[in-house]
């Protein structure tokens, strides 16, 4: 089939470099020269500083220019094309509704080509990209009022997660089509022939609205997971004693009812789907006058357990910022990505900063850039002139303290060692991740340990403490949040 992606971000170019793998010709399309040409030279490198997946810049390579094509200009392939994937950003504005500019710009300028079009071959209009609910019915009204003739429109939501964007095209859990009409249907049924009728794959077709309302509702639900683990599980096990947090998820989750996926709990979820959509879920509820106290819940704990651990330092560990350093370990949303959108970092760094400590020592292996560049650029607040960048944990770690484990990166699992070697108590080790399966020795070196999903642990010191000095150290653990 011949095939227009519009857009070639993070759902745009994954998406046609999967789709030219099964031989269809795609062509990728964005208003964006330089992107463009970082594709089109098909050097990973290049492809990378826009869109990091793993394998994708090789899916591109081998593709390129036989099935896969990039452009900034589809005047011509606009003509016989027989499906336009809309995979174009839709930006949150501030009162949580969704920014549709890009969008609008982008349909326009397609409902001008298409109604030149001279033959009267059907053409299909998919919406990739998460868009409000009722989109494929704005898209339809924008094409009749250019003129255009013979198209259908039609939903086909995307479920990727970052880090997994290539494999997951592969073998994806469900492929969600709305659409009007048997035709459309027909049409998208040969862009995904492989997955029609497919063992594993759950191939579902219905309306339009549908489609678009299965997208918000899944995220939303995932984010659900993690709110309840979060807001539920681990403030059980912060409370109350001798709750083992790692069993509690094992009793509960053994339930083949019961969902393991977000019952790793942490210092919030981030990243640009989440936060975004379940916003812009509530702006869509409200607007059709409905009430929305369960995603308000939801949001709210989510943003709260980003800035919780450091209150619970405060409150129940007594722990005074003012002019303390804290090392901070990790700053993306999630490991293997340099993406800070959302990030729970963002929210620690201001909640430090506000309590007045003198310096934030930070080490991410992959967001030190993006986080100098575009989060914590001194120019826009001065007072992140109080971050520094280093090459390694134990390095953010020296002369620190306090620790703030921010990011599930596999190098800061069991950092207990080098934190001992490095500081020296009185010092206060907050594990927004559960990275230290090895905190009691921690613990009894003097150290004391707060963790999301556990008690505050007192390493208790005396006069003749020596760090590393494991037998005078005692476990003593701390009651609940006051
Ligand atoms: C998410 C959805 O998974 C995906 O289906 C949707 O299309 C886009 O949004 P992504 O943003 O890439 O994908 O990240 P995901 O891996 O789901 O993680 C989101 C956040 O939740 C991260 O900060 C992660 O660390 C956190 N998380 C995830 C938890 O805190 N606990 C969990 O159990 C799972």
């Amino acid at each position: 089939m011949k095939i227009v992606v519009i857009g070639t971000g993070y759902v745009g170019l994954p998406h046609a470099a999967v789709l030219s793998e099964y031989g269809h010709q795609v062509y990728a399309y964005d208003i964006d020269e330089t992107r463009i040409a970082a594709y089109q030279s098909g050097i990973a490198e290049n492809i990378e500083r826009y869109v990091n997946e793993p394998g994708l810049a090789e899916v591109v390579a081998e593709n390129l220019n036989r099935y896969l094509f990039f452009t900034t200009d589809i005047t011509e392939v606009a003509e016989d094309s027989d499906i336009f994937f809309l995979c174009i950003n839709t930006p949150p504005n501030l009162d949580g509704s969704t920014d549709m500019t890009y969008y609008l710009d982008a349909i326009r300028h397609l409902a001008k080509l298409l109604a030149r079009r001279k033959k009267n071959q059907r053409v299909v209009l998919v919406n990739k990209s998460t868009v409000p609910i009722g989109t494929a019915r704005l898209l339809e009204s924008v094409m009749n009022e250019h003129g255009v003739e013979n198209f259908g429109v039609a939903s086909n939501p995307e479920f990727l997660a970052q880090g997994n964007a290539v494999e997951g095209s592969r073998r994806p859990d469900r492929i969600v089509i709305g659409a009007d009409t048997a035709e459309d249907m027909q049409i998208l049924r040969r862009v995904y022939s492989q997955f029609v009728n497919h063992v594993r794959i759950r191939y579902l077709e219905t309306t339009p609205e549908t489609a678009e309302a299965i997208k918000y509702v899944s995220n939303t639900l995932l984010l659900t997971y993690i709110s309840f683990w979060n807001g539920v599980g681990a403030r059980l096990a912060e409370a109350m004693p001798n709750i083992r947090m790692e069993d509690l998820k094992i009793g509960v989750t053994a339930d083949a009812r019961i969902s393991t996926w977000g019952s790793y709990v942490s210092n919030g979820a981030g990243g640009s789907c989440f936060g975004k959509d379940i916003q812009s879920l509530i702006y869509q509820l409200n607007h059709a006058g409905r009430p929305t106290d369960l995603l308000r819940a939801v949001y709210g704990i989510n943003e709260y357990q980003k800035r919780y651990l450091i209150d619970r330092a405060v409150h129940e560990a007594h722990f005074k910022f003012n002019q303390k350093t804290v090392a901070l370990l990790g700053l993306s949303f999630k490991k293997r990505t340099n993406d800070m959108r959302d990030s729970a970092a963002l929210q620690v760094v201001e909640s430090l900063l506000s309590r007045g400590v003198h310096a934030i020592r930070a080490y991410d292996p992959l967001a030190m850039d993006e986080a100098r560049r575009n989060w914590f650029n001194p120019e826009k607040n001065y007072l992140f002139e109080r971050i520094t960048y280093h090459d390694s944990a134990v390095e953010a770690i020296r002369g620190s303290d306090a620790l703030y484990i921010s990011t599930d990166w596999e190098e800061f699992r069991g950092l207990a060692r080098t934190i001992e070697t490095t500081v020296r108590p009185p010092y206060l080790v907050m594990d927004g991740r559960r990275m230290l399966p090895d905190y009691e020795a921690l613990v009894a070196a003097g150290y004391d340990y707060l963790p999301v999903g556990g008690l505050l642990l007192r390493g208790k010191r005396d006069e003749s403490f020596e760090p590393g000095d494991n037998g005078h150290a005692m476990v003593e653990p701390v009651g609940a949040l006051q």
